[in-house]
């Protein structure tokens, strides 16, 4: 029998390439997110069906796991901005906390047996202290996006250990690639900036670093987690996923601009003080474990990311 899947914010940058990569998968797939229509997005829609709702609404979450036969939970639909998290912060623990707990909730309340998969993240961590982030360290954020990500990672943990939910977590890395409408994320800030012949504002300092990650690497990842959950007796399995780039954001806005060969035309604004400085996961548990490791090399997804933009420019 086919593989019915629900993916949450399945519109958003993950999103969309873990539902294309299930659906080459044969699997069916039930988006649930409350953006309009994009299921252009899609090359195959025969398997996929869109549910728009918002999931910080515990009825719509109940009505949808009680109408569809799931073989598993992917729950990516969150607020990703951590400057709105910033300004706006109850919005942000309403949607990343509370819609991830009316999940929890509703799998328990039906004694579903399926997998859960969370999307945390490395902002989880807070500030690096050492050399990297291991899967056991203390999850110690301070600013809100980052909080909601720990709060919420914490809580899908405590179902699992209490109500014995099968709970899988994946802390990743920054994710770039085609399909990401946050404009202001710096991918496609700096790539739009470049093809509309405009100066690019940096909000930050530029000095932070980060690992970079390509969205199909991530999308695989989860993909292989669900399956080793779904045959394991395994109730918990936590996974850091990163890269061996680990660059500050001036290095990858210079990137973006070499490959696009054009000269670099930005401005450092550092207005945006309230952000972890350094961040680097230590990925080796998910490589021993699943045999999961990033393929894609950092220029061509690079490349490919820019020739999504390209293409849609128009769209979007
Ligand atoms: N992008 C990254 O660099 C990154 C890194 C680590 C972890 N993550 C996590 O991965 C997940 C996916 O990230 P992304 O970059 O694809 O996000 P995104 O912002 O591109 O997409 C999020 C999607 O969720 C939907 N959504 C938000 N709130 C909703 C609600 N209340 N009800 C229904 N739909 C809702 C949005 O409409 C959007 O389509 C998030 O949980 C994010 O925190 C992302």
């Amino acid at each position: 029998m086919k593989k019915n899947f629900l993916v949450t914010g399945g519109f958003g940058l993950l999103g969309v390439s873990l539902v294309n990569f299930l659906l080459r998968k044969k699997s069916k797939v039930v988006i649930l997110d409350y953006k309009s229509n994009r299921k252009h997005f899609f090359s195959n829609t025969k398997n996929l069906k869109i549910e728009k709702g918002n999931f910080c609404d515990y009825k719509v979450v109940d009505k949808i796991l009680k109408k569809y036969n799931f073989s598993g939970i992917f729950h990516l639909g969150a607020q990703t901005q951590v400057l709105k998290g910033l300004n706006n912060p109850y919005e942000t623990y309403k949607i990343n906390v509370f819609g991830t707990i009316n999940f929890l909730e509703a799998i328990r309340r039906r004694k579903l047996k399926i997998p859960f998969i969370y999307s945390s993240s490395d902002k989880a961590y807070g500030e690096l202290k050492k050399k990297f982030y291991l899967e056991n360290d203390k999850l110690d954020a301070s600013y809100p996006y980052d909080t909601s990500k720990s709060s919420s990672d914490l809580i899908c943990q405590s179902y699992s250990h209490t109500y014995k939910i099968k709970v899988g977590i994946i802390r990743s890395a920054n994710i770039f690639g085609g399909y990401d409408l946050n404009l202001k994320r710096i991918f496609p800030e700096t790539i739009l900036s470049i093809l509309n012949n405009k100066k690019l504002l940096i909000r930050s300092s530029g000095k932070q670093k980060r690992d970079y990650i390509y969205v199909e690497d991530v999308s695989r990842a989860y993909y292989m987690l669900y399956q080793f959950l779904s045959k394991s007796s395994s109730k918990l399995k936590i996974y850091n996923i990163g890269s061996k780039y680990n660059f500050t954001t001036l290095q990858i806005v210079k990137k973006i601009y070499n490959l696009m060969n054009k000269k670099p035309n930005f401005i450092v604004k550092n207005y945006s003080k309230s952000e972890i400085k350094n961040q680097r996961l230590n990925y080796n548990k998910i490589k021993v474990e699943l045999n999961w490791k990033p393929i894609f090399n950092l220029d061509t997804s690079i490349i490919r990311t820019i020739d999504w933009y390209k293409k849609n420019i128009k769209k979007i």
